[in-house]
């Protein structure tokens, strides 16, 4: 399992080849799913990250997220975050460790390179159990985002990763732009 190799690159810099095969994985693990079919996720214009993590085998992209930086509200309190999106693992790849693998990886790039207190990320109820196994706590079932010159609530579960010797604040979650 060990043989997986991670890559961190910068979203703007991506080649057009290796554009497309994030595409066709996005694609291929989120197609179809339920919250499509959601009126509170159907309209939703997603943030652009500032990086993508991504994990390969040989050259096969295998498992894939993205990474936006942003400084968000709690309550009342600034603080920077770093984000996880699009989590995905090839289907043919599934539960062989590899998205848990770049996860681990990417908390060490939030750390010590992005160097934020904490990661925030958005997922389903069912998918929660994957992002325990990686230290993420559940922090809230809302959060606030913006579109549109609106400010919008969102009803999924929070998760926070803590990076650094800071706690997480008390406090309604409002992500100060597009959501990831
Ligand atoms: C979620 C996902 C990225 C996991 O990738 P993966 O490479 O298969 O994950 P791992 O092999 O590292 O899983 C490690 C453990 O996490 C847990 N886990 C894995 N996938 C899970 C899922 N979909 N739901 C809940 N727990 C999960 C299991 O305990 C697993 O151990 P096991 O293989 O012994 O059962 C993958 O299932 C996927 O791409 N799903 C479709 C897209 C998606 O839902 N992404 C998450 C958006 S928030």
């Amino acid at each position: 399992m060990t043989n997986l190799r991670v890559r961190f690159i910068r979203h703007q810099e991506i080649s057009p080849e290796l554009r497309i095969k994030i595409e066709e994985l996005d694609h291929l693990a989120f197609a179809g799913d339920d919250i499509d079919n959601d009126p509170e996720f159907a309209n939703i214009r997603w943030a652009i990250p500032d990086w993508m993590a991504l994990g390969f085998l040989h050259e096969e992209l295998v498992t894939q997220l993205s990474i936006p930086k942003r400084e968000i509200m709690v309550g009342a309190e600034k603080i920077w975050v770093a984000g996880i999106g699009g989590m995905a693992t090839h289907p043919k790849h599934h539960h062989k460790g590899y998205g848990s693998a770049l996860l681990k990886a990417t908390e060490t790039f939030m750390r010590n390179e992005l160097q934020v207190p904490f990661g925030l990320l958005i997922c389903a109820d069912e998918t929660r159990p994957f992002y325990e196994l990686a230290r993420w706590q559940h922090a809230a079932d809302i959060l606030y985002y913006h579109q549109d010159d609106q400010r919008r609530e969102l009803h999924t579960s929070v998760m926070t990763l803590q990076l650094q010797n800071q706690t997480w604040p008390a406090g309604k979650i409002d992500l100060c732009g597009a959501p990831w």
